[in-house]
């Protein structure tokens, strides 16, 4: 099994990190989540925009704090990133909610993401949130694979006009220490004698 560690995004992993975008670009995929689409020419200004917008500082009028993770495997390729939303608004209830997710496409049904949704929701116990708020498309039925995998409690469904598509909303529960979901392809452990 490979090691998924989820990280702040760094000028050391850059390269892997806009690998990740190219995929999204090449496939014609919306990319996935919003960060996805800030400039990245710059490392350096890339990653200091992600720890401002932690800080709450330069935000655009309207949006919260946020903070991006990398999930990066075995050390070296970032193969996911996610989005915290610090605290909800209107808007983000409707759609957005606290947690947006992305899997490089080359590393997907493999259990990346209700890894990437776990470990960011830990992150998310850390401030405070005991439940987070997850949207999805009602046709993404990866997503809603992930959030429920995750625990995720159906709330509703509702038709977004801005997106022309129906929209579900799930409150997934945060824990500091989250029980351990391992992939598939994970081993069984070994049989008592
Ligand atoms: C949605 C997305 C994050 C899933 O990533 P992933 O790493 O492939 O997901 P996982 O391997 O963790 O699979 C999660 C579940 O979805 C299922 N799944 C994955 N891809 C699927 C697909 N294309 N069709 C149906 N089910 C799928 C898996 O079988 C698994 O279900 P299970 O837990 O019941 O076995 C990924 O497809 C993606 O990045 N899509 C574009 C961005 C996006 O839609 N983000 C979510 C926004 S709400």
């Amino acid at each position: 099994m490979s090691l998924l560690a989820l990280e702040e995004p760094s000028v050391g992993r850059i390269d892997s990190y806009r690998a990740l975008v190219r995929e999204f670009l090449v496939r014609g995929e919306r990319p996935v989540p919003f960060v996805l689409d800030w400039p990245n020419a710059d490392a350096a200004a890339f990653v200091e925009r992600c720890a401002a917008s932690a800080r709450g500082e330069g935000l655009p009028e309207g949006f919260v704090p946020h903070s991006t993770f990398w999930i990066v495997e075995d050390r070296r390729e970032v193969i996911g990133v996610s989005n915290l939303r610090h605290r909800l608004t209107d808007s983000l209830r409707v759609e957005g909610g606290h947690i947006g997710y992305g899997v490089r496409p080359s590393a997907r049904r493999r259990g990346v993401a209700s890894e990437l949704l776990r470990q960011t929701l830990a992150r998310a116990h850390a401030l405070g949130i005991t439940e987070a708020l997850v949207t999805c498309a009602s046709t993404n039925e990866a997503s809603i694979r992930t959030i429920l995998r995750n625990g995720g409690r159906f709330q509703d469904e509702t038709y977004v006009e801005a997106r022309g598509e129906a929209v579900q909303r799930y409150w997934v529960p945060a824990a500091a220490t989250p029980s351990s979901l391992l992939p598939p392809s994970s081993p069984a452990p070994p049989a008592s004698p």
